[in-house]
């Protein structure tokens, strides 16, 4: 496995492989690797030739600076686990290789993708991934693309981009995988405290509630809004950031529960914020 943290020898071993004919698969990641990131690798090393994991957490994303401050960094067992894996590149860069001092800073929106959901309560998050994601792909040159669907916003948001800036790459969405009780898994789980990842499994039996509710013949979406924000405010030190439904495709509100809808969630379990969503197909 090679580990690259600087531009030009990235751009080196690109153009090798694609002069070989290598089909490049990418998987951008801010590290603290777990098994949904491994999906996306293994989906990767199905589809290409190459696989390459970025890891680097993106200071432009983040809206808090006590977030980023505090986002986990393991380095060391991140690149174990890329070699256990199979990866064949890991692209490491600094703060400094990504943004080197610009004197004409870019910022890049695609406002009727980012007016609800995360892009509403996390201003200027979206600006920063859609910022570091042009870069990667324009470094990295894959074939490929693949994103985890728990953060369905940001997988609209990027094909979105790849699409209307005619970027030469194909965006692949990759299933959310959950531990053995439900919670989507995310890196930021390992700062709940004990306590915290209990009351964390509410987000996964709210969905469970919110299917039941649906088959059990719930028409009215203010009325199932209710039941499943009073549902997720049974938990002690927990704080609904948003609950909403919107099209899957476009991200705006629904007024009806009738087709399929998203069903998008973020909640802060003490000061951990966690976020999921369902694609659900309500009942005629
Ligand atoms: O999903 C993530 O981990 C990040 O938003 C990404 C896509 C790596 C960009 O920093």
């Amino acid at each position: 496995m090679i580990v690259v943290s600087e531009i030009g020898k990235l751009k080196e071993i690109i153009q090798e492989w694609k002069q070989k004919g290598e089909i490049i698969g990418f998987c951008p990641t801010m590290g603290t690797l777990h098994a949904g990131h491994m999906d996306l690798v293994t989906q990767s090393k199905k589809q290409c030739s190459k696989t390459i994991v970025s890891i680097f957490v993106n200071p432009t994303q983040f809206n808090d600076p006590k977030d980023f401050a505090s986002y986990p960094i393991n380095t060391d067992s991140d690149l174990q686990y890329c070699q256990e894996q199979g990866v064949d590149l890991v692209f490491l860069p600094s703060v400094e290789v990504m943004y080197p001092k610009s004197l004409t800073p870019i910022q890049m929106s695609i406002p009727s993708l980012q007016s609800n959901l995360c892009g509403r309560t996390r201003p200027g998050h979206f600006e920063g991934v859609l910022q570091v994601v042009s870069k990667l792909f324009h470094l990295t040159e894959p074939h490929f693309a693949f994103f985890g669907l728990k953060d369905y916003q940001q997988f609209r948001v990027i094909s979105a981009l790849v699409m209307e800036l005619n970027f030469p790459l194909q965006v692949i969405g990759v299933p959310t995988k959950r531990e053995q009780d439900g919670l989507a898994m995310s890196s930021r789980n390992l700062r709940l405290t004990p306590k915290d990842r209990e009351t964390a499994t509410l987000i996964p039996r709210m969905f469970q509630l919110a299917k039941k509710t649906l088959v059990g013949g719930e028409k009215n979406i203010n009325t199932w809004k209710e039941i499943l924000t009073e549902f997720l405010l049974t938990g002690i030190n927990l704080k609904i950031d948003y609950l909403e439904v919107v099209d899957p495709l476009t991200l705006q509100p629904v007024t009806n529960l009738s087709g399929d809808i998203l069903l998008a969630t973020a909640v802060f379990v003490g000061e951990v914020r966690l976020i999921d969503n369902e694609i659900l197909t309500c009942p005629n």
